[in-house]
């Protein structure tokens, strides 16, 4: 059992670092140098790192990479990705490269609206309330202008606050239910702060509009964003969709399209149809200093909304015509948060062209819509072991130190024999009798 510490967050680096080693690792030589060789030689640059959390004690790699040839509504991408599985990169390079030659990826961004909510309880006379309502909501619009007023110059800012009676689910329950523009931003911040604002101003005013017993639960951002929505697309003749791998281009679509039809159907293929849209989707989320976690509860959110979880993707044949599309709420954002701090967020926004928010939305949609294309198209036709496997022999490789000589044997082995990890043990332990 371990003893308890308290004051842990003010010592310093070292002094936490010598805790945690003599706690969990009997002071242990190995483990100390895990810590440090991942700190960076650039004391300025660690400092910046240490200072984005609490209890920094080192740095947590992931590799950035990079996908080419991205051709979104006639602009061509690389789209960078932050991900540690193998396969990922690979498969969105492959799509991108597939739908380069059929004209490319089309998106739009159908909305921009977020949402932020004050929760309070309120046991008194409704009528009371939606008059109190009525008079205090310019108020509440007007004692928030210090928070709202540079985002109303650039054209954003508070959309509408309504009074949403929730009674009926909930003894008592009402919500200041408050929609917002905010352009760039992905917005936590400033919507909680307007939030907090106005339930300051709507508790602060309600006795005297003989409101009385007004009890504010919680003001916090819904980072559900149904009306914050995106489309990414893919469309060409079914004949047109023939390559090396697609030798039968008419029962590849008709596989692909039933591929998806059982992700709207089938909860249980439909998760990991979606966490394959995820796999893209977060990579670009995370490379580009978003909040994937947001990303990732409001999505899955989404995939349940007609009251079953289902297929983020859809799939259409109409007049020889193949439509593949993708429809996600998404709130990211281009400044603020840490695109203006992590110089690989920088970097990695750079080479999207420093996009707005809006464009962002379309390349993250287009990211999501490729992989599910990668993954369906190898789950229909060749299975998704072999190219999988062949990703993660190099891990499997690294696992057994091999150098970098038999790494390219093994390597050329491989193109021609099936990868299994028994495969690959046995071909390393050949290779060194
Ligand atoms: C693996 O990370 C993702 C897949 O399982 C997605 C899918 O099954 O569609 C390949």
């Amino acid at each position: 059992m371990q003893n308890t510490i308290s004051g842990f967050s003010k010592l310093s680096k070292t002094k936490k670092i010598d805790w945690l080693l003599n706690t969990c690792f009997d002071n242990n030589d190995t483990a100390k140098k895990v810590v440090t060789q991942y700190w960076n030689s650039d004391e300025k640059l660690q400092k910046l790192h240490d200072e984005f959390i609490e209890n920094t004690i080192t740095n947590f790699y992931l590799p950035l990479g990079v996908a080419p040839n991205f051709l979104v509504n006639e602009n061509l991408y690389t789209i960078p990705m932050a991900i540690e599985e193998s396969s990922v990169v690979a498969a969105a390079s492959k799509a991108a490269k597939f739908w380069f030659e059929r004209g490319g990826f089309k998106a739009e961004v159908i909305s921009t609206t977020k949402i932020g909510q004050v929760h309070f309880t309120f046991s008194g006379s409704k009528t009371d309330l939606q008059s109190y309502f009525k008079t205090i909501k310019p108020q509440l619009i007007s004692d928030a202008y210090h928070i709202t007023k540079n985002m109303n110059r650039r054209g954003g800012g508070i959309l509408d606050i309504e009074l949403r009676d929730k009674t009926e689910e909930l003894d008592n329950y009402y919500q200041l239910h408050a929609t917002f523009e905010t352009l760039d931003a992905m917005g936590a911040n400033f919507i909680n702060s307007c939030l907090e604002q106005f339930a300051e101003t709507f508790k602060a005013h309600a006795k005297t509009h003989k409101v009385t017993n007004v009890n504010i639960v919680m003001s916090i951002l819904s980072n559900y964003v149904p009306q914050c929505l995106v489309r990414a697309e893919v469309r060409c003749k079914i004949t047109d969709l023939k390559d090396k791998d697609i030798p039968d281009p008419i029962t590849f679509a008709e596989n692909f399209k039933q591929a998806v039809s059982i992700a709207e159907v089938e909860p249980h293929r439909a998760v990991t149809h979606n966490k394959g849209i995820m796999n893209g989707i977060d990579a670009v989320v995370l490379a580009t200093g978003n909040d994937f976690r947001a990303v990732e509860a409001g999505v899955h959110a989404y995939a349940a909304k007609d009251g079953k979880y289902s297929s983020l993707t859809h799939c259409n044949i109409d007049n020889d015509i193949f439509c593949f599309w993708l429809e996600i709420p998404l709130a990211v954002g281009t400044v603020g948060g840490l695109t203006s701090l992590h110089p690989l967020v920088k970097f990695a926004l750079q080479m999207l062209g420093n996009p707005s928010a809006k464009d962002l939305m379309k390349i993250v949609a287009v990211a999501g819509l490729a992989q599910n294309f990668a993954a369906l198209k190898s789950l229909t036709t060749s299975g998704i072991q072999q190219g999988h496997m062949k990703m993660h022999l190099m891990n499997i490789l690294n696992q057994f130190k091999a150098n970098d000589e038999e790494k390219k044997a093994l390597i050329t082995y491989f193109k021609t024999n099936t990868v299994t990890h028994s495969a690959v043990v046995e071909a390393i332990e050949k290779l060194r009798s």
